[in-house]
């Protein structure tokens, strides 16, 4: 648990700290204002789909548990989906995905929780994996809502992220309840 809530904290913290990180441009425009790129974007996009979906394969291979397997088959088919409109959706605006502190906090973060989730196996592993996609994705709503939508300045680049919440809102409900079972 102690894990978990450093992880929080973690990813909480690199979320916040981007939003001003990214803020110095060249005319230092000031304030805490997200001046993420569409670009950025695109790369955060790309990342926190392949991370959830690396993660859900993991679960295929080691739960047994029918709930957590549905849900990990869940998010390997959703986060697929997201993933490739995303990758066809940058390809014909022109927009070649680039990695920011957040992408590589996010694989750094990402890395770590599959080898623990590597070394466990039964309830344990099914808790591990569970625990950490109800975090997850309540940090990625977070993101997409209050730094990707607003730094969004492409419109169709902004539609999609909107587009996929819903989605996101499923897949966190979906979690808790698997969660609450495991
Ligand atoms: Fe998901």
């Amino acid at each position: 648990m102690k894990t978990l809530l450093k992880q929080i904290g973690i990813l909480m913290f690199t979320f916040g700290f981007i939003g001003c990180a990214t803020a110095s441009g060249p005319a230092g425009t000031g304030t805490g204002e997200n001046k993420l790129t569409d670009a950025n974007i695109a790369a955060i996009v790309v990342g926190a789909n392949q991370i959830d979906i690396s993660a859900a394969k993991i679960a295929l291979q080691k739960s047994s548990n029918s709930r957590v397997r549905e849900f990990a088959q869940r998010m390997a088919t959703d986060h697929q989906s997201v993933l490739d409109s995303a990758v066809q959706l940058v390809t014909r605006l022109g927009v070649t995905p680039k990695n920011n502190d957040l992408v590589h906090a996010l694989s750094k973060q990402s890395a770590e929780h599959e080898t623990k989730l590597k070394t466990l196996s039964g309830r344990a592993f099914d808790k591990a994996y569970i625990d950490h996609e109800v975090v997850y994705h309540e940090a990625v709503i977070e993101v997409v809502k209050n730094q990707l939508i607003p730094g969004a300045q492409n419109q169709e680049l902004k539609d999609t992220l909107i587009s996929v919440l819903p989605a996101f809102e499923a897949h966190l409900a979906h979690s808790k309840m698997v969660q609450a079972k495991v």
